[in-house]
């Protein structure tokens, strides 16, 4: 593996070391930019205090020197060479002193300092001369050769007019090596490179510590899924010791861990309720095969008693299989797939019809009202799986007629209802329930009235399918009952935009 690509693999496969790089660059660079500004303004500051030394230098030389310049005898000459030296070798500058029309007049020679210019020389071509010969301050700022090769100096120079009744009579320049202020901001450069280190070494320090801190939780998670996935084993939670987005994180891990603890148990509970009501028929139609072989066949009236409760036994197992397997398929999540558009009118009737020769065996009065006019919705339907819509309400009627005695009556009745959604109402007058088994009727499994229902063959599955069907629709159904006088099941449907 190349340098850089582990460097790679060391930044991406750890959250914490991007987070740390992240944090070195927007603070180097931040760093970085302060300092740039701070020696920008430092070398801005020290220039304009040492432009304006250098003038009153210059001005306080001309107050010094400006009858001299007006003379232009030897003698005046010499006195002004005598001020320049003195006041060069004073201040440690370079003076040069130039006539109205720019000539060298004098100038200093002082502390081996570059240039010398000789005098004689007409200096009006540099900027700062030529600028002040016309009666103004200037300063200019250029580097200069030095004595050897490669010694080259960036100099500043301020140059002040001397003036004499309104006229230009002479210019003094006044020059420093800026030698000195660039030392000063190399070593302010290197201060600030220091402090930038120094930064970036702590902010690494407490990264590597943040990152412990945020590695350990996010390890110990992805632990315990990786544990989960092999084994299976649900009974391991994450500890959650912190109120940030990581112990919330934490906290919905076990969560999600309590409920599949819930569906597991739910699982094993659905899997042992439905081996016992496998086995009750089973030993049941063991007893009766037992009996027939042990004579009971002789006889032809017990024989076709034995053979009657044969075949109801077998219709149970039969029906109770069905509904297994109803239920597996509805947990599986295929059945979802489905978008027919419902006919609920249709759909009612041959409901209606599919349980009419057992309402008549219990001489129960059906009547429906169909009072959907899907003009009222255009565009809207019921979407979902007819077939299944239908044994949902064959499940409701099968418990009507089941659960009312011989002559009551059950109504059925569909429409549309507020909220843009379609209501089936399947009311009977039968044995009603008790209000603590209301609850938990669409319970798996559950019967209200043990041994009652086991004698009229339910399963105790039948609301259950009801209510995973109608859910699957997104929409849900309803029971309110009264002892004695009857029950009534709304279902719920949604339409959709089709
Ligand atoms: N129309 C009804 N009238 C009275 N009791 C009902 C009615 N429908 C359902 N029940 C009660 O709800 C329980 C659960 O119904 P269901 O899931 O269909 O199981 P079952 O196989 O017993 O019919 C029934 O055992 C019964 O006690
Ligand atoms: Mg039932």
């Amino acid at each position: 593996m190349s340098f850089f690509d582990r460097i790679y693999k060391w930044l991406f496969t750890s959250l914490a070391n991007q987070l740390l790089i992240t944090y070195l660059v927007v603070i180097t660079i931040a760093l970085l930019a302060v300092s740039m500004w701070a020696l920008v303004a430092i070398r801005h500051e020290s220039m304009t205090d040492l432009r304006n030394s250098l003038e009153v230098e210059a001005i306080n030389l001309g107050l010094e020197i400006d009858n001299d310049l007006v003379l232009d005898s030897p003698k005046a000459l010499a006195r002004i060479q005598a001020a320049v030296e003195r006041r060069a070798t004073r201040l440690g500058v370079a003076i040069a002193v130039v006539d109205r029309v720019g000539r060298l007049l004098a100038d200093s020679s002082p502390l081996n300092m570059d240039p010398v210019p000789r005098e004689g020389t007409n200096l009006s071509r540099e900027k700062e001369i030529n600028e002040a010969l016309t009666g103004i301050i200037s300063n200019s700022t250029r580097a200069e050769p030095g004595l050897l090769p490669g010694s080259d100096r960036n100099w500043l120079y301020v140059a002040c007019p001397v003036r004499s009744m309104g006229e230009t009579t002479g210019v003094i320049r006044v020059g420093v090596p800026l030698t000195e202020i660039e030392r000063r901001l190399r070593k302010d450069l290197i201060v600030f490179l220091e402090i930038i280190l120094a930064t970036g070494f702590v902010t690494i320090l407490i990264s590597l510590g943040m990152a412990r801190r945020f590695n350990k939780p996010v390890r110990e998670m992805s632990a315990l899924a990786r544990q989960i996935s092999n084994t299976g084993d649900l009974s391991a939670l994450l500890p959650v010791r912190r109120q940030d987005e990581i112990g919330e994180l934490s906290a919905s891990f076990n969560q999600m861990i309590g409920r599949l603890r819930e569906q597991e148990r739910l699982r094993q509970e659905f899997i042992s309720n439905a081996s016992h009501e496998l086995k009750t028929p089973t030993m049941a139609i063991g007893g009766v095969v037992e009996a027939l072989q042990a004579g009971a066949s002789e006889d032809p009236a017990l024989r076709t008693k034995f053979l009657n409760s044969l075949e109801r036994l077998v219709d149970r197992q039969a029906s109770l299989i069905q509904d297994l397997l109803d239920i597996s398929r509805l947990d599986s999540g295929s059945e979802k797939k489905w978008h027919d558009h419902i006919d609920v009118a249709r759909l009612v009737q041959e409901a209606v019809e599919q349980i009419r020769v057992q309402a008549d065996k219990k001489q129960l009065n059906i009547s429906t009202q169909i009072l959907l006019d899907m003009k009222e919705s255009p565009g809207r339907a019921v979407v979902g799986n007819s077939s299944q819509l239908q044994r949902a309400v064959v499940n409701i009627l099968t418990n009507s007629i089941k659960y009312t005695p011989e002559g009551g009556s059950i109504t059925v009745s569909a429409r549309l209802s507020a909220g843009n959604r379609v209501e089936i109402r399947i009311q009977d007058t039968g044995s009603g329930i008790e209000p603590q088994d209301l609850p938990h009727i669409f319970e798996r499994f559950y019967r209200a009235d043990k041994a009652r229902t086991r004698e009229t063959g339910g399963t105790g599955l039948g609301l259950a399918i009801v209510r995973d069907i109608v859910v699957m629709h997104n929409g849900h159904v309803e029971v309110e009952s009264t002892v004695g006088q009857g029950s009534v099941f709304v279902i719920h449907l949604p339409l959709r935009d089709v």
